[in-house]
């Protein structure tokens, strides 16, 4: 009957399983109970637990049943980060400068070297908080604002100084409208770019015009008012009134005088003379 059948073997089968399921049981559980359970702080070496040597140091000598373990501090450009079996120490990582990489941190016993990017770099390619590859970081020129800045591990972005604006320098963070000379009370004299503001000259007198006007000052005016004069002191000696500070015409007074006062005194001399021989009788004489 098949349904007898089927329960008279199904005792065999469980059975079956039971035997296989042990097997196995003994297979994963023999290696598993001879491997040895260390404690924290505890390695494992030839089937018996050692004490570590902690971070900065490596054994030197394995623990015996007598001893603990030896240990020995790492020495030159080698670390150990965290407590360890080691027999050697690991090796500092160098910053390879082919990458533009240098050591953002220096490598200690403890602690590896972190690799990161010269000032002006970034991060091109990162691996967690350390770095593989740097890239120079995107200068934005004049003409440019910076849109994103860049951080260690990201490019700048620039955006063109849109119409109207201008940015001078590298790296500017913003564009500056142009100066509108009009609005100042001046005239544009060179029109905005993008990299210069627009130049704005006074209205009116330029630079060179007042420069002209100084020099028309300097040279007219005197030659004017010398004319001027020269006219205001003919006209006064037509009219009759001798100009009172004239050298030439008081030397010809004085002159005149001199020649006056010496013919006086030339007849003085002579007319005694001629009144002796007019009138003897009289002795009366002009004398001087
Ligand atoms: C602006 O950046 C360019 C490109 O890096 C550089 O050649 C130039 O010297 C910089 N100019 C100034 C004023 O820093």
């Amino acid at each position: 009957m098949p349904c007898g059948g089927r329960s008279s073997r199904a005792p065999r089968s469980v059975l079956g399983s039971m035997r296989r399921i042990f097997v196995v049981f003994l297979i994963t559980q023999l290696p598993h109970s001879k491997a040895l359970q260390c404690d924290p702080g505890e390695y494992e070496i030839n089937g018996e637990c050692c004490p570590m040597c902690s971070a900065g140091n490596r054994v030197l000598k394995r623990c015996t049943v007598n001893s603990s373990t030896t240990c020995m501090p790492c020495v030159d450009d080698t670390y150990t980060e965290h407590p360890n079996g080691l027999t050697e120490c690991m090796r500092c990582k160098v910053c390879d400068a082919g990458a533009r990489l240098m050591a953002k941190e220096k490598c200690t016993y403890t602690k590896n070297t972190v690799c990161g990017c010269a000032p002006g770099d970034f991060c091109r390619h990162p691996a967690g908080l350390d770095c593989e590859m740097c890239s120079p970081s995107t200068v934005c020129l004049p003409g440019f604002k910076v849109k994103i800045s860049g951080t260690e591990f990201s490019d700048n972005v620039c955006e063109v100084c849109p119409d109207g604006t201008f940015s001078a320098t590298n790296m500017s963070q913003a564009c500056q409208p142009w100066t509108r000379c009009e609005e100042e009370g001046m005239t544009e004299g060179k029109a905005g770019t993008a990299t210069s503001d627009a130049v704005c000259v006074k209205r009116g007198l330029s630079a060179t015009g007042l420069a002209l006007i100084i020099v028309f000052l300097v040279l007219i005016v005197p030659v004017v008012f010398g004319a001027v004069y020269f006219l205001w002191r003919r006209k006064k000696r037509k009219d009759g009134r001798p100009p009172a500070q004239d050298i030439g015409d008081e030397l010809n007074e004085e002159v005149m005088e001199n020649l006056i006062r010496t013919r006086n005194t030339g007849t003085d001399t002579a007319l005694p003379v001629q009144e002796t021989t007019k009138n003897s009788g009289t002795s009366t004489l002009h004398s001087p």
